[in-house]
């Protein structure tokens, strides 16, 4: 692992090496995704919906202590719009305070029933959002020690605004008083100079570790993410106003000609959207048969490493950027 080069208001609060979080990667975010993170001098997060089963959640929470030999890792609680899916969250979040997590991302709706708990625990509550808007909103009224905010390039869920983390990441930490993680098509470590020098604090990554070993999805899936590059991905379900970045495979275009279509009845599109699709084909490796998140740090993500390679790689690149700077400065 490379010795601590930055130092932020990220790494202080998160107590680790480098600014670099790896985000909740639904069926993917596993103890395995978390502690390799963890271990490689970043934080990772365990993604509480992938483990429906309290038991199971149980024991992967286990699992990750055992592999980050007692360090501390974190758990994604994504609450999605549909309020059936997030009761599961309720006990869960107790779950991971029994075992000692104290450090939570939360995304999607706001994590304002979670707080109290949450806080009463002395836990550290990272908040993730895709507009400056929102990230000022949530830094006002809510309870949160941290906000990330990810541009129109991310895998997963761009928000409806689209606006690039070029951009968002001087406007958010100008008008936030905590402090701002930056994600968003961040893959390689020259980002990371940059976004740092704009003011933010860490960054947040999920499609440039697609690609690390200890990430459990089948070869061939994984062979995509490497083949692909910036403008593999694409955007679907904007016409639901639940814009996700995905891969270009058979099924994103599927959906598309239906939104093009002008197609409103979910039920049609519910064979091509739904949730175990993904597992599915991580599992089965065919990649054509799911929406899989994926952003345009695609471009960056080339070889299957460890993760530890990954951030390895991050941080030369990011230290070699600075020093760029450093010799056009006079
Ligand atoms: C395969 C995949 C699954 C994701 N699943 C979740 C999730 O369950 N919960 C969540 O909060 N974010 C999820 N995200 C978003 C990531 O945590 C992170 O915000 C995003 O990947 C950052 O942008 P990047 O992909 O450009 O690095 C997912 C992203 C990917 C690529």
């Amino acid at each position: 692992m490379r010795n601590q080069y930055f130092c932020t208001k990220i790494t202080e609060l998160f107590n680790i090496k480098h600014p670099i979080l790896c985000g909740g990667l639904m069926w993917l975010g596993n103890a395995e995704y978390a502690a390799a993170a963890v271990n490689s001098g970043g934080m990772g997060f365990i993604t509480a919906k992938t483990f429906p089963d309290p038991a199971e959640f149980k024991d992967e929470l286990s699992k990750a202590w055992n592999l980050t030999s007692g360090q501390p890792f974190g758990v994604n609680l994504y609450q999605s719009m549909r309020p059936e899916e997030n009761e599961v969250l309720n006990g869960h979040l107790k779950i991971a305070l029994d075992s000692g997590v104290r450090h939570f991302e939360t995304a999607g709706l706001p994590p304002t029933d979670f707080l109290p708990l949450l806080k009463e625990a002395n836990s550290i509550v990272l908040h993730k959002v895709s507009t400056v808007r929102h990230a000022v909103s949530a830094a006002r009224k809510l309870d949160i020690d941290a906000v990330t905010i990810v541009g129109a390039e991310c895998g997963g869920h761009p928000g409806l605004e689209l606006v690039s983390s070029l951009v968002q990441a001087v406007v958010g930490p100008e008008q936030i008083e905590i402090p701002v993680v930056i994600g968003g098509g961040i893959g390689h470590g020259r980002q990371i100079a940059a976004v740092l020098g704009m003011g933010a604090e860490a960054v947040l990554v999920g499609t440039r570790v697609l690609v690390a070993e200890e990430v459990w999805s089948h070869p061939e899936v994984k062979k995509q993410v490497v083949n692909a590059g910036a403008a593999d991905s694409t955007l679907v379900m904007a016409s639901f106003r639940n814009t996700s970045r995905v891969m270009i495979n058979e099924y994103a275009l599927a959906v598309q000609k239906l939104e093009d279509e002008g197609i409103e009845d979910f039920e049609q599109y519910w064979d091509y959207v739904k949730g175990s699709n993904a597992f599915d084909a991580y599992k089965s490796g065919d990649w054509n048969k799911a929406l899989l998140s994926m952003g345009q740090a695609a471009a960056f993500a080339n070889t299957i490493v460890p993760m530890e390679e990954i951030f390895d790689t991050l941080i030369d690149e990011a230290a070699a950027a600075i020093e760029r700077i450093s010799s056009l400065t006079q």
